[in-house]
């Protein structure tokens, strides 16, 4: 029998666990309610790592895979629920930020300017060598700063902008979204010609399945099961690492990749994977996550 780190918990439990958990967030009421409670909000015990984790880490990506951002224009999909990453990145030079999400979360709300205070604060100690933009000011923060900023409460798969950025990135989103090809695609009508996207993937177990000591415990149910445990929730759509850039090629997108890691193979039992899986090439199998730096080739 499958265990969890914490004991005996068959497959059988947590998976109707979780189809009542997606079937909760069917229902209007708990999925408003759901919706309305932030997902990250601050607990003090290590304010550094919180920081690190929700508002620098990927701004920490683009200065390391895309450069100086003065000047910049930055497209963000699903940053998530406050514009933490948004404040940082125009808090480093750049120009303009707009958000694709299509769960936009309470931006302005008082857990949200919490965290911008905290930003502002703790800057100079993880950026001595960046200095803040001195005509931001985290406590009018993001009101007074609009013509800075677009916010867009859509998914990717109808979002339009009201111009093309320098930058389109995302960071531990394109395991959730529907359709890879809409995720492709939306560089053609966002970024601009020489422009750059930027995207993390984390390809792994996420929430009980993380617990399993077979990491691809979760990729043994059939999609139709899957799909009764989150249709209602964001859980990971299971596309692997071959199908993202299968969906760049089709879509006319140049790919690097910056950095991919991948899962002890000596821990997954292949024979157990839905035949989906078992069909495809183990590497793209076994990548946990990776990161993609894409440019648009003229179509
Ligand atoms: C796991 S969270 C990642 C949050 C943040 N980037 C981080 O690294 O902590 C995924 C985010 O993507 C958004 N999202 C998922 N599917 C989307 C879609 N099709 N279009 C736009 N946003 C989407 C969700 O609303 C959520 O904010």
């Amino acid at each position: 029998m499958e265990k969890n780190k914490s004991g005996i918990i068959p497959t059988a439990k947590d998976l109707s666990s979780q189809i009542a958990k997606n079937f909760l967030m069917g229902v209007p009421a708990v999925r408003r309610w759901r919706l309305r409670r932030p997902r990250t909000s601050i607990a003090t015990e290590d304010i550094n790592q919180f920081l690190a984790t929700y508002a620098f880490s990927g701004l920490g990506h683009l200065l390391e895979h895309t450069g100086d951002l003065r000047g910049k224009t930055v497209c963000e999909i699903g940053p998530g629920d406050f514009l933490t990453s948004g404040l940082s990145i125009l808090a480093a030079g750049a120009d303009r930020y707009a958000v694709i999400d299509r769960f936009a979360g309470d931006y302005f709300g008082e857990s949200a300017k919490r965290w911008y205070a905290l930003i502002e604060e703790n800057w100079a100690s993880f950026y001595p060598d960046i200095p803040w933009d001195s005509s931001l000011d985290s406590s009018k923060f993001p009101e007074d700063y609009r013509n800075r900023l677009e916010l867009i409460g859509d998914p990717i798969e109808t979002a339009v902008t009201s111009q093309k950025y320098d930058i389109v990135c995302s960071f531990q989103v394109g395991e959730h979204v529907s359709s890879l090809d809409k995720f492709a695609e939306i560089h053609q009508r966002i970024l601009k010609p020489e422009g750059v996207g930027l995207h993390r993937v984390d390809f792994s177990a996420h929430d009980v399945w993380s617990h399993y000591h077979d990491p691809g415990t979760f990729l043994r149910f059939p999609e139709f099961i899957w799909n009764l445990t989150g249709s209602n929730r964001g859980v990971p759509n299971r596309y692997r690492h071959h199908e993202f850039l299968e969906a760049f090629e089709r879509a006319h997108l140049g790919v690097e990749i910056l950095a991919i890691d991948y899962t002890d193979p000596d821990k997954v039992d292949f024979n157990k994977l839905n035949k989906r899986f078992r069909s495809m090439p183990k590497e793209s199998v076994l990548a946990e996550s990776a990161i993609y730096r894409l440019k648009r080739r003229p179509s």
